[in-house]
This record gives C-alpha cells, structure tokens and sequence, in this order.
C-alpha cells in the first residue's frame, strides 16, 4: 500500500492497521533523513500549508512547522489570539480568507471537538487535526505507537497503562484507538471520577491501584492533570492526587521490572511524574518529541501526495 485510505486526518478512528503502518514506514525515512548533516528533502515545493492555532501549544505547533520546513512546504502560521477572530470572525470565513490565497493543507488545533470534521465538510483543502478539544488528537497518539515500537520493537502485545485524567483527554482516545488497531492491550488507571463511563466499551480495562497497573504494564503513558479544563472539583487536593496517581523514583524502583514512563507534555512535575522520574532512563518523553518531527512528516507528505495539480 502507498497511499492512505483517508483525505484528511481527523482522527484515528478513521485510520486502520494499514494506514499505520505506511506512516510508521514512511517515519522510518524521514528519521534518517532528519539526522543527516542537511535535514531538508525537496519533496512539497509545490505545497503550501496554514497551521491554525485557536489554542496554545508549544510542542505540536513547533513539530509540524519544523516537519513542513523539512519537507521544503510553504508554510502561513495563524495564531487565534492575534487575529481577527478576536473582533468576532467565525472558522469558516476564516478558513475561507486564507484559502483564497491557495492553501492546500490546514493543520488546526481547536477547542472544540469536531471543529476539524466540521471545517473538512466546507472547505476544499486537507485537514489535519493538531487536537481538537477533548476528542482527538491523531498526530500524538501516532508519535507515541512509533515511539514505543522504536523502543520495544513492536506494539502489538505490548501492555500499555494510561494514568490520570483520560475524561479531559484527547491524547487518551487517540491512543486507545491505535494501540488496540495494532494489537496491544490498554488499561486505565486514575480517580474514577476523570474515567469517562463509556470508555470501557472501547475495549479497554481499568485499573484503580496505581501500583497494580504499573506492575502489569510494559508501558505507562502518563497525562497531565487538565485544569484549565475543570469547570468543578474532581478530587479531593493535588495533594491525595499525588499519593494516589503520582509515579515517583521510589515506586518505579519498587516494581519488579523496568517499564517504559512516557508523558504527551507538558508535564505537571512534582504532580503524576516526579523529575528524577520524568528525566530517567526508563522516560522516553524527549524521544516522543523528536519522534514528532518525524511522523509528522510522514502524515503530511502521505497527504500531500493526494493533491492533484491540473
Ligand atoms: N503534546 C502536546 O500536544 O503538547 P502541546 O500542547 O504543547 O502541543
């Protein structure tokens, strides 16, 4: 297969096993290009790309704009907060402003979830969704599968842990979908209250003893405690949250072997990761980083390849 069984990329749940593994092959490449003395491949010269960001981010906008520059794309960046969004412009005329000027790929991340099924529906250029509120965040749970195969050599089998707030989570749902399309067995593990109840349906398990899941696990892909998110109280203090979800040096050390601890970022350090945990040798999170540019690449040239000139 050289070519992806979808348009856009909205969400791992459109994907199948696949469409992973030609990314994955195709990140393969561009990691060794990536590491070369020059980094850059002439490939999307034709292309140009908007990155839109109606929400902060520090790693994924940085990852797709440092993939498009490697790629040779010409690339636009929009940020909400300097725009005319601010004097109350809607998504799609937005959208359609910076079409006119012959865009062919929108990454956008957005608040609200569906914003990037919605805006594929009306307007006529790729999408990619960079997350989209607590629904989807595609390119993450991408990098984390590669990450983990990099590391284990496979993902298929593998046991995989989930920590902390998967209700505000999009890292989680996208994760759940590629881990279980290629064969690996998830559980989850937080206060029940941040467990969404329909999440078990998906085909997952849950685990309410931190240290329980941590001995069943090979990997454990820790989430940040989503405040900002928070509109009530979902457990009691930071405090017990810690004592009861919070891997530190001395409970990764009391395990009777060595797991992989990844974390999407930004980490909340001293709350689920200590930082003697978090810069271990057993932490992949800067890897998952750098695995991003790579992946990212893979996405947006597989898309690219789509695009008929006339
Ligand atoms: N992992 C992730 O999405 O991080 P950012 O919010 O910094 O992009």
């Amino acid at each position: 297969m050289t070519q992806l069984s979808v348009e856009n990329l909205l969400g791992i749940k459109h994907l199948n096993q696949k469409d992973i593994e030609l990314i994955f092959q195709t990140a393969d490449h561009f990691k060794e290009v990536i590491n070369r003395p020059i980094k850059k491949v002439p490939s999307l010269r034709d292309i140009t790309i908007a990155n839109l960001f109606f929400e902060n981010s520090t790693r994924t906008k940085l990852s797709f704009e440092l993939a498009q520059k490697r790629l040779s794309a010409d690339i636009i960046n929009f940020s909400a907060a300097q725009s005319s969004v601010k004097k109350g412009e809607s998504l799609i005329d937005t959208v359609n402003n910076i079409l006119s000027m012959k865009v062919d790929i929108i990454v956008m991340r957005h608040p609200l979830a569906g914003a990037g099924d919605f805006l594929s529906q009306h307007v006529d250029a790729k999408i990619i969704n960079a997350g989209d509120g607590a629904h989807e965040h595609p390119t993450q749970a991408l990098l984390d599968s590669y990450s983990i195969r990099e590391r284990l050599g496979e993902v298929k089998g593998k046991k995989v842990v989930i920590i902390g707030d998967i209700l505000h989570s999009r890292v989680a749902l996208s994760n759940i979908f590629a881990l279980l399309l290629q064969g690996a067995e998830v559980k989850l593990c937080g206060p029940t209250t941040l467990i969404p109840k329909y999440i078990t349906q998906l085909g997952v398990g849950y685990e309410n003893n931190l240290k329980n899941a941590l001995e069943w696990c090979d990997v454990a892909n820790v989430l940040r405690v989503q405040h900002e998110r928070m509109d009530i109280k979902y457990f009691p203090s930071i405090r017990e949250y810690k004592q009861l979800f919070g891997i530190n040096k001395e409970l990764l050390d009391s395990l009777n072997k060595d797991i992989v601890i990844m974390h999407p970022g930004p980490i909340n350090r001293g709350v689920e990761l200590t930082s003697d945990v978090a810069d271990s040798k057993q932490s992949i999170i800067l890897n998952q980083v750098e695995n991003g540019v790579a992946v990212r690449m893979a996405v947006i040239y597989l898309l690219a390849q789509q695009i008929k000139r006339s």
